[in-house]
């Protein structure tokens, strides 16, 4: 049997991830199997198991690489295909691998000409959660307004840009050596979430309140809420118990919306440079350790990846 490096959970009693030789995985009918080039790092790839994990389990849920198997009963892929995907909850183990096993039914993308391993594996979870965040909103017009708490991260960098790319006025949070950074991206107001007038900033900013807002970190939808008009909506990403006031939605993500189409056209304006892609730093697969560290701390400034090649 192959085998391969992964950064592992070792057992159900030794949950310490740790660099290991495991088997490459074999794959069923309905599967691939992808030569992992890159993989985008979130703060949930320490916790996220599925039911009954095949130990010891390689982590990760997001990757880039290069189809090397096509299961029989998969058609439309091939040997070689550049592909980028999220594989979750896969009880074969995730993507901190040379190797993975992919269902065919996860999201899976082409990666456009012109884009690179590390660069394409930053974009699913962020930008798949992104816009399924955008499409739980009610309608916004043109020249409407939203609030992004956590601008500055993964998730707020593509939510600032996609808004501005609709037309609407943002309002965002993060601390102030992020300012700059928020403004480049089109945020028209930034407040400092570590000082606590901010809501009043933004009620300055929009008295009646702004139409929508995105609640990205933990602990923030309660907040966010104050600043959103009566009967506006706030999604809260990080799935925030708020009990709604003044009318205000307090809505989780809408897994229902297909978004498929939105994720290519996403990797297509980032390619073109309509959208930007910011990956604080890449860092090489032996030192994915580090890389988690780094989004633990949840300071990072758009995403972190790490490189297999
Ligand atoms: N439901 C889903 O499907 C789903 C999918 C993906 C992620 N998530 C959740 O989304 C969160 C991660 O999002 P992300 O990847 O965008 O995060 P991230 O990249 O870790 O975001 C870091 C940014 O958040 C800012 N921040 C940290 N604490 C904050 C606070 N208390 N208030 C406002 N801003 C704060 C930081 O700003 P400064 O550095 O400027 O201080 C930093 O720029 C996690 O909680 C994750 O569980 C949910």
């Amino acid at each position: 049997m192959q085998s391969m490096t992964a950064f592992v959970i070792p057992s159900v009693h030794d949950q310490a991830i740790a660099l290991a030789q495991v088997a490459v995985p074999g794959i069923a009918a309905d599967e691939l199997l992808v030569e992992v080039k890159a993989v985008g790092v979130g703060i949930h790839d320490s916790y996220f198991l599925p039911r009954e994990p095949s130990y010891p389990y390689p982590i990760g849920i997001e990757a880039a690489g290069v189809v090397a198997q096509v299961g029989s009963s998969v058609s439309g892929y091939a040997p070689g295909d550049r592909i980028v995907f999220i594989s979750a909850m896969q009880p074969k183990g995730g993507v901190w691998a040379q190797y993975a096993a992919v269902r065919r039914d996860s999201l899976i993308l082409p990666i456009p000409e012109g884009m690179s391993f590390e660069q394409a594996a930053a974009v699913p979870v962020a930008g798949n959660t992104t816009l399924r965040a955008l499409h739980t909103l009610p309608t916004i017009d043109k020249g409407g307004s939203i609030f992004v708490a956590g601008a500055s991260g993964a998730i707020g960098t593509f939510a600032l840009q996609l808004a501005r790319a609709r037309g609407w006025q943002v309002a965002a949070s993060a601390s102030p050596r992020n300012h700059d950074y928020l403004r480049s991206l089109g945020a028209a107001v930034t407040v400092d979430y570590h000082d606590a007038v901010w809501p009043e900033q933004v009620r300055q900013w929009r008295p009646e309140g702004v139409d929508g807002a995105l609640a990205v970190q933990p602990q923030t939808t309660a907040d966010t809420a104050r600043v959103v008009k009566d009967g506006g909506t706030v999604v809260t990403i990080s799935g925030d118990q708020v009990p709604p006031t003044r009318g205000v939605r307090i809505a989780g993500l809408d897994y229902q919306c297909d978004v498929h189409g939105e994720l290519l056209a996403l990797m297509d304006d980032i390619v073109a440079g309509r959208i930007e892609l910011v990956i604080e730093k890449t860092y090489p697969f032996t030192d994915a350790l580090s890389a988690l560290t780094k989004v633990q701390t949840r300071r990072a400034r758009g995403k972190v990846v790490l490189s297999l090649t």
